[in-house]
Formats: structure tokens, sequence, C-alpha cells
């Protein structure tokens, strides 16, 4: 007697619903989805009880006919793809025909729907069975309702977590949503509560303020290029408004958001030296590439993208961040707000300057010749640490150790930037400590090595390094290029610099406490003055903070 049975379609219904519908959040995320691919520009989604009770998304997009609203709760059933080959360019955010199916079978689901110039339909379903259908009364569009969310799976109903965290989930989903759709007025509200809404009028500055809060666009860093043939955009807020947490570095490609890890690293490691250790930034970053190069059919959520050459499209946002963040003049940090560090919620905001000029009367765009650092006379030192500085401006602090990472870092960059290819013999040969995996490579690439200006005496001990390598980052730079060769078969000196320069300046070997002479002072300002960032040390803290004339005439109520 055999014991295996097909299921029927109801139970692997509900089973395969739990990869697409695992939380409020999710139904969220299809529903909006599926407005977005009917064309709508309107979109407004009702949450009650955290979604448990109900989830409502009314779009005024394309809408459906009769037949199709009952079809579009079959399983497999979409009218976006109907070839294999449709899946190597898939234009839209669904495509597996799934969602309306997978979440009718764990909720009870009202559809009402109307196309241009003909009747409005409604079709139920409770659990994947039809509960009735007919006409309805609506505007042009689609009404999805989900009410009694997971009222037969009882199972999936335990794991919800708090409240708390599926209404974040909630309104997580709907700012990614909403800032891949710059040109759709989205709306959510809960329990009756307006919670977010958007212009829909393509404006980027306005959507970021109202989805992140107001002004967070002040001294935003914009920048627009092209890396092979895909064309990348990135809206990076200025470090001075940073999180404690990676989850604001949003990703979106030809207007999906997305999740990958290497690219979010790219982005925060683009930030690097501009923020302090475990902050991330907030940036945006649109991608809109051919679809051919990329596998938006990883995952039932579609969430997770492969693309066809990851690692180089990371090196290439890095730097791209990096240099719009350098090429910005930023602010010094200012007033006594600064040194308090005002929290506003989750964001960290380290100035806070409420007169301040708004977009349209932005800071002018860095110049060559627009020094970064006013100048300004030495007055004394504090602390043995801080020195102090005036101008008719007010007063300014600069943190000495913090300034000397800065210009270190940068001179470890430049000198990388064109390295001698000579060879520096080692006093006492150095034996390569690595796996044997590694060390086979390094027979194999030995040509390379010496070509960089290394130089073995049998195949695992070390008598010569290049002459602008420090004995310290030996390891590392061998580390570094034997991922390169693996990745890419050749050595890329211009992202090994940086890999080399980041570690030197997290070492940070600098004397603590040390009075400076005059002469060292002079030039520390100098050398500081002379840096692409002088504003943060390597690590992301302050060089220099202001105390303007203002202040100081306020705290002496000379003025309110
Ligand atoms: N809001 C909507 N407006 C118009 N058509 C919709 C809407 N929601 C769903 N549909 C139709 O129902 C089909 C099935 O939707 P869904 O189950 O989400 O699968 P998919 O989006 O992957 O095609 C879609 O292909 C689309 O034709
Ligand atoms: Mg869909």
């Amino acid at each position: 007697m055999p014991i295996i049975k097909q299921m029927d379609a109801r139970l692997a219904d509900m089973i395969a619903a739990g990869e697409v519908v695992d939380r409020p959040a999710s139904i969220v995320k299809e529903l909006v989805e599926n407005a977005i691919d009917a064309n709508a520009n309107r979109i407004t989604v009702d949450i009650e009880a955290m979604g448990m009770k109900a989830i409502i998304v009314t779009d005024n997009g394309s809408g459906m006919d009769a037949e199709d609203a009952h079809l579009a709760f079959l399983r497999h059933a979409t009218s976006k793809i109907a070839h294999p080959g449709d899946l190597n360019h898939i234009a839209t955010l669904g495509f597996r025909g799934e969602a309306l199916a997978a979440i009718a079978a764990v909720s009870k689901v009202t559809l009402k729907t109307r196309q241009k110039d003909a009747e409005g339909v409604y079709v139920t379903y409770h659990g994947s069975s039809l509960q009735g259908e007919g006409a309805a009364t609506l505007n042009e569009g689609t009404v999805v309702e989900v009410t009694d969310l997971f009222f037969n799976t009882p199972a999936r109903f335990k794991y919800i977590k708090s409240e708390q965290a599926e209404k974040h989930a909630i309104i997580d989903i709907f700012d990614r949503l909403a800032l891949a759709n710059p040109g759709i007025r989205m709306t959510l509200t809960m329990d009756g509560n307006m919670v977010k809404q958007t212009y829909g009028n393509n404006d980027f500055y306005a959507l970021i303020d109202q989805i992140h809060g107001s002004r967070m666009t002040r001294d935003m860093t914009v920048f627009e290029t092209d890396i092979q043939k895909i064309k990348l955009t990135g809206y990076l807020l200025s470090p001075q408004i940073n999180r404690a947490r990676k989850k604001d570095v949003h990703l979106f490609v030809n207007g999906r958001t997305i999740k990958n890890y290497a690219l979010v690293q790219a982005v925060i490691d683009g930030y690097h030296s501009f923020l302090m250790v475990n902050r991330y930034p907030i940036a945006l970053i649109h991608l809109v590439m051919d679809p051919s190069l990329l596998d938006v059919n990883v995952h039932p959520q579609k969430t997770e993208v492969k693309f066809a050459n990851e690692s180089l499209l990371a090196y290439h946002i890095e730097h791209q961040v990096k240099n719009a963040l350098l090429k910005k003049n930023h602010r010094l940090p200012e007033g006594l707000k600064t040194i308090a560090s005002e929290t506003i919620g989750d964001i960290h905001i380290q100035q806070l300057d409420l007169d301040a000029p708004t977009r349209g009367d932005n800071q002018p765009a860095a110049t060559a010749d627009t020094p970064k650092l006013p100048t300004f006379d030495y007055v004394g030192t504090y602390a043995g640490t801080y020195l102090i500085f005036q101008n008719d401006e007010g007063l300014f602090m600069m943190d000495q150790h913090a300034a000397e990472e800065r210009i270190r870092y940068e001179h470890y960059f430049k000198a990388l930037a064109h390295p001698v290819k000579a060879t520096r013999p080692l006093m006492i040969p150095y034996p390569l400590n690595l796996l044997n995996k590694d060390l086979d490579q390094i027979r194999h690439h030995r040509a390379v090595f010496i070509a960089h200006g290394f130089d073995f005496d049998d195949d695992v001990t070390l008598t010569g390094i290049p002459v602008w390598l420090i004995e310290d980052e030996v390891d590392i730079a061998i580390e570094t290029m034997l991922s390169m060769l693996e990745e890419k078969t050749e050595i890329d000196l211009s992202v090994l610099r940086d890999r080399l320069a980041k570690d030197i300046s997290c070492k940070g070997a600098i004397k603590a406490n040390q009075p400076l002479s005059r002469i060292e002072i002079d030039g520390l300002v100098a050398n500081l003055k002379r840096c692409q960032n002088p504003y943060t040390c390597p690590h992301g803290r302050p060089t220099v903070i202001k105390l303007s004339e203002h202040e100081i005439e306020r705290m002496f109520k000379r003025v309110i």
C-alpha cells in the first residue's frame, strides 16, 4: 500500500503561502506591488490592529475585468509573464502569480475592482474557497481587503512578533515602497491615524523628508553616474544624520526595493571615515539596468536579487559614494548642541540649527578654490589635546589626535595612488603564515607578486616587499591580493590601497596627550587644510568643532 499521496490544492496552497506571506508586512508588500504593476499613481494602505484585523490597499490602477478578478486568485496565475524567456527580463514587480492565492489561503479576502468604462465587480474568498461575487461600486482601480489574517493557520499566528515589531515592519516596507516610487502618491494609515504620506511628484527631497522626517535632506549629496550600462543614482544624507542600524541604506533596482548585503556594505564603506564606528548612514541608491543582468527569482518574496557582476558593482558604488561625499563642503559641527548630541528617536543628529537655510539656498558645492576649513589663529591648548583657535566667526576647537589621524589616513591613501614599483629587502625574512590553499595560490601567481615588488627565497618566506608597503601591513596586503586574484585574476591597486589605508587608520598608533610645539601646530593645521575631508577622523569623530560668536553671546545672555 503506498503511503505517499499528492496533496490537494488547498493544503499545497497553505504550505506555499508560508513562503510569500509570513507576516502582515509581506501582505502589504505584495498588494502594493500589485497596485504599482497596475500603473496606479495613488495607493492607500489602511491597517487595523497591526494588520491582524485588516489590511486594505486601494489603488487607482488599471483594474481587472470580472473573469480576471477570479483568475487572479489561482495559484501561478499571472498576467505578467507567459513564457520561460520572459523570466530573463522581468519588468514588473510581480511575476510568480502566487501572492493573491497565498494571501487568500490564510485569510479572508475581498477584492473589488473596476476597469475604465466598465462595471465594478467583487469576489470574496475565505481560506481559498469562494464565498461570494457580484457587482460592486467603486472608482476605477482596485481595492483589496484582507481580514482575519491567519484565522486558519494558528501556528503562524503564534509566530507574529510583538505589536510594535509588526507595526515597524509594516512602516518599513511602506517606506521602501514609497522611496522606490517617487511618482506615486502613497498614504499609510494605522487604526485611522495618518502615519505617512508622500506627494508622488517625483521630488526626491520632499519624498525623503516625508519618509524620514523633516529637514533630513539638508546637506544631502546627490550623484548620478553610469557604470558600464548601469545607471546609478545616489541620494546620500549628510553623515551628521545617522543611525544605529543598517536598515536605512535603501537599494532599488529598476524600481524594485531589494536586499543585498554586499551593496549595502559598499555604501557603508563609502561613508567610512565620515561616520563614527557603529553608526550607519541613511542613503538611497537607485540602479537602472538591463533586467537580463539580474536574477530576481531567487526567493518567493523577490527581495533578494543576484547581480551578474556583484563585486565590481560594489566596488564602484563604494567609490562613487566616497567621492561624492568628499566633493562636498560639509559644515563644521557647530554649537553646544553638537556637543550634547541631540537624539531624536533613533536618528542621531549632531547639529540642529533651526534657522539655517533650507534647500534652494543650499551650501555651494565645493570647488577647488573654496577652502574646506576657515582661516583661524591659534589661541592655546586645552588639556594637552584640544587646540583652540579663533577668527571673527567664533572659536574653534580641534582634537589634535583626530586631526593627525585624518592627515595620516589621507597621506597613505595618496602614497598608494601611484606606488613606486621597487622592492625593499627585509632584514629578517618573513615566513608567510597562510593556509595551504593560499600558499598554493601564491606559488601559482608567484610572477604577479614579484611584478608588484614582493620577493621570496622559497615560496613561503618573504625576503622583500614593495617600498610602498609597511611591514605591519604585509599580511593584509597579501590576503587582499589573493582574494582579488581569486575573483578577478588580476590585482587592482586602487582597491588594495583602499583596504590598506583603512587598515592603517584603524590601527591609529598615534601619540596620546603629547604637547605640540607651535611649529608642529602650524604644520598640523596646514596639513589638515590640505585634506580632502578635514571634518572627521577616519573613524568618523569630528576633528574641529565651531562655537560661533552668536552662540557665545547667547551663553553670556548678551543676545537671546
Ligand atoms: N491591484 C491590482 N490591479 C490590477 N490587477 C491586479 C491587481 N492585483 C492583482 N492583479 C492581477 O492579478 C494577477 C495575480 O496577482 P498576484 O497573485 O499578485 O501575482 P503576480 O503579481 O505575480 O502576477 C496579476 O498578474 C494581475 O494581473
Ligand atoms: Mg503580485
